[in-house]
Order: structure tokens, then sequence, then C-alpha cells
């Protein structure tokens, strides 16, 4: 088998090119798939994907030999003109709010949608130019910056294995509906075999916006468009859960001079890429009535909040990054003393060895957003906890929370509920906190990364060979 993955981001991003220095590339996406190829062992397989940040394009040659030789990536140029309205705008300001049931954040406009359309191209351009597809060959197509090119693939390829996976939500088909290219987003995602998704929430959606966009009906998920078989299902992503539930001396070291420099004070971790869907504003509101309410947290108690840099051309993020420092700089500056600092901000991303280390010598992590399709921190952070101590507090809307029932589950629009959450996290007795635990470990073991892999591509070769069948009867 060949697998050729497909995604905006490549694993790696570009932070200089003289020297050429890769860093890891954020979000959820790319840590499932790069685990999906190692714990499969997948020898032969391929990505393809943008370097994730403005690069020149006589730099692309040098960068494009080393990611093929070293890291079986095939880089994509997106000309700068292009750049800025596909991902700043179609990609981010239309697709991302409006599938995150956030409407009114979503902006409509021609000339972006024009360059998603003329960027979704250029991947494909980048597919048929690069590698040689036969009978073998898996096209696996990932997220919502590309949902027009498995139609571009399949007229291309009409025999080929595809599939596409969205690893955000898909909205009710009410605010789907609003999007004025609804049709040829459907059309573009309809040329997979297998187009899977998080949650049973998001397929469901998606079968609906189906029967009311293009009058499609299906049983059971399965659907016949253009004489083929297409199938819509669930694949809840997991996570590799020996690399966080590993054991490493360094890490304990770090865990243990993270406790000691906050001298044994109960540490609340929070960490997130920067976006509103994340609800970290909230998080502080809950945090600041907590302190309000309890005095005797105040000097007991710390926050790390972690924030990862995403997407600082576009406005909005901009806007909620100010309003987190300033809310910030208050609780701070209200409740802190010489002595005491209520938060410990970071803005940056952490090494995964560093983010282990903070999993465990945190007592209580809040993964509250207002909408997220999977969320894997949560998963990560359960793996971690050999010592089945910590609790997780997690949002409803989180596509994890259809999984790991045994976290404190709260709807983050409720700063009370929230409130109310961390102080249960933190007075909850250690044998109920290992109860809690040990039945989320068991299950993220069950449904692992491997399982979510597997399951997706054995799904499309089965659509596929049903094709096979299909044309020769
Ligand atoms: C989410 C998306 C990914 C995206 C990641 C980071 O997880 O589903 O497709 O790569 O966020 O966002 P960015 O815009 O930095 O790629």
């Amino acid at each position: 088998m060949k697998l050729v993955i497909i995604a905006n981001r490549i694993p790696l991003t570009i932070r200089g090119t003289d020297p050429l220095i890769f860093v890891r590339s954020p979000g959820g996406l790319v840590s499932g798939i790069d685990a999906f190829i190692k714990k499969a062992n997948i020898s032969d397989w391929v990505w393809i994907g943008w370097v994730g940040s403005r690069v020149k394009k006589r730099d692309l040659e040098k960068i494009r030999s080393t990611l093929i030789q070293e890291s079986n990536c095939i880089p994509i140029y997106i000309p700068e003109k292009l750049l800025d309205k596909f991902y700043n705008g179609f990609s981010n300001k239309t697709l991302w709010p409006l599938f995150h049931n956030m409407p009114d954040l979503a902006t409509y406009k021609q000339d972006e949608w024009q360059s998603y359309q003329e960027v979704n191209k250029l991947f494909f351009r980048a597919l048929i130019d690069n590698v040689e597809v036969d009978k073998d060959t898996y096209i696996w197509i990932h997220d919502y910056h590309l949902m027009l090119l498995p139609s571009m693939v399949r007229e291309f390829y009409p025999d080929a294995k595809i599939g596409f996976f969205l690893h955000i939500p898909f909205p009710p088909p009410e605010t789907f509906a609003q999007l004025p290219w609804k049709r040829e987003t459907l059309e573009g995602l309809l040329g997979a075999d297998v187009i899977g998704f998080h949650t049973y929430e998001y397929t469901t959606n998606f079968l609906r916006s189906l029967s009311r966009v293009l009058g499609i009906e299906h049983s059971m998920g399965e659907l016949v468009y253009n004489s083929r078989i297409i199938k819509a299902d669930t694949f809840p992503m997991g996570i590799d859960v020996d690399k966080f539930n590993v054991k490493d001396d360094e890490i304990e070291e770090q865990v243990l001079s993270i406790k000691q420099v906050l001298h044994y004070k109960k540490i609340i971790f929070s960490v997130d890429r920067l976006d509103y869907t994340k609800g970290i504003y909230n998080r502080l509101l809950a945090y600041e009535d907590l302190l309000k309410r309890r005095e005797d947290f105040r000097n007991n108690v710390v926050l790390i909040l972690n924030i990862v840099p995403s997407r600082e051309g576009v406005e909005h993020y901009q806007r909620m990054k100010r309003q987190i420092e300033e809310k910030i700089a208050e609780i701070n500056g209200y409740f802190g003393s010489v002595e005491w600092v209520p938060i410990l901000y970071h803005y940056k991303s952490l090494p995964v060895n560093e983010l282990i280390a903070h999993y465990r010598a945190c007592d209580v992590i809040l993964i509250t957003p207002i909408k997220d399709g999977m969320n894997l921190v949560a998963k990560e952070f359960v793996a971690s906890r050999q010592d089945l101590k910590g609790v997780l507090i997690l949002s409803e809307f989180a596509g994890a929370a259809k999984e790991l029932g045994e976290a404190l589950i709260v709807n983050p629009n409720s700063i009370e509920e929230l409130s109310k959450a961390i102080e249960a996290a933190l007075d909850m007795p250690e044998d109920e906190q290992s109860f809690r635990l040990k039945a989320m470990q068991e299950r993220l073991r069950r449904y692992d990364i491997l399982r979510w892999g597997n399951d997706f591509i054995s799904s499309v070769k089965e659509i596929s060979s049903k094709r096979e069948i299909l044309k020769t009867k």
C-alpha cells in the first residue's frame, strides 16, 4: 500500500531559510496523522502540503529537496496573492467560524472563494505532478482547507481510492446553508469514497445537509452519487497512548522542578492554540470568580496558562489575544502579591516532553472550548497520568467529551458552572480521581490512533471495492 496524505500543512513549519530551520507544525491534525504513520509502520508514504509560513519562490527549491529527502514531504508553493485570501480569508474567516457554528463571525467574499478554488487546484497539480497513483495508492485528503480537492482528483483518476477526513465539526444544516457556495463544497467532498468525521453528530449534520442542499438521501451513511457508492462515517481520532504514557527520567525531573518552583501549590493547567473557539476568556472569568469566592485558594493555587500562537494575520485572533492579556493582567494585578502570581502566562508552543511534564505536574487541567472538533489535548492528559492523579475538566462541546464521560463535563458558557467545577476538581479525593482516570485510560487504549487510521483506510478499501463490483454488474 502507498499512502498519500494531503493536508494544508505538512508536519514541519519553516522558521528560517538561511540556514533552513523547521519546527513542528501546530494542531491535532498533524500530531494525529504523524503518529498514525509511525505506529502503523507505513513505509511507502508521502505528505503534500504548505510549509506553514511565507517563503520566497526562489527559496523553495532548497526547501523542497531537503523536505523530500529527509521528511517525505512535498511542499507546495502558494503565491503571496493567493495565500492571504485562501488561508486567512476563506479558510479561517469563512469556513472556520461557520463550521464551529459561529455564523456571526463568518464573512463571505467572492475573491476569497476564488482563491480557495485556485489553491485547491494547486494541491491537485502537486499530486499529479509528483505522485504515481496506482490501484494500491490511498489518497487521504484532510480538513476544511481542501474540500474541493476530492472531486478534482476523482475526475482525473476515476478509479482511485480517495478518503477525506474533516478534523473540525460539521455544523447543523441550517448553519451550513448560509454558505453561498454550499453546493460546490458538498460536490467537492463527494469525490471521495469515504468522508470521515470525529463524532456521530457531525456525520449526521453532513448527511442532513446533503439531503437539504443536493437532495441526496442515504442508507446507514451510504449513498450513491454519479453512479458511485460513497460512505459518510464516524471515526473519533485517538492518540498514540504510549507516547504520553512514557517512562522518562528527564520528564520526571521536569515535573519535580515545576512543582518545586511553584512551592507545591495546586496547579491548574490550560493549553490551547489561541482561538476564539477555545473559550479561554470564559476560563479566566471562572478562575477570577473562584478566587473571589474561595479566599482559601488565594496564595495556594496557580493557573499555568499556555497559549500557542495561531493565525496571527486574522483580526479576530488579534483582538482575542488583547482581551485575554488584559484580563490576565487584571487578575494578577488585583489578587497577586510579592509571594504569589495567580496566573503564569506563556505565549509559545511547548516541546512535547515539556508538555507531558506539565500534564503530569498539574492537579487540574481545564479544557473548555465553546466548540471543538475533537481536542486531543484532553486525551493526551489522560494518557500521560501514570500516577492516576489529576482531574480533567472538559467542555461538553468538545468532540472528546463523547468518549471521556468520566471527566467533569461542563458547559463553558456558564462562568458559575466552570468556577464550581474547578472548585470541585481541586477538592476531589484522590481515589475518585484514580477511578475516573482509569476508566478513561482503558477507553483510550481500545480506540487509539492506530485503530482510527486503520479503520478509516479499511473503510476506503471496502467502499472502493463495492464500486468495482457495481461497475462489473
Ligand atoms: C486545527 C485544524 C488543522 C490546523 C490546526 C492549526 O486543528 O483542524 O487543520 O492545521 O488547527 O491551525 P493552523 O491554521 O495553524 O494550521
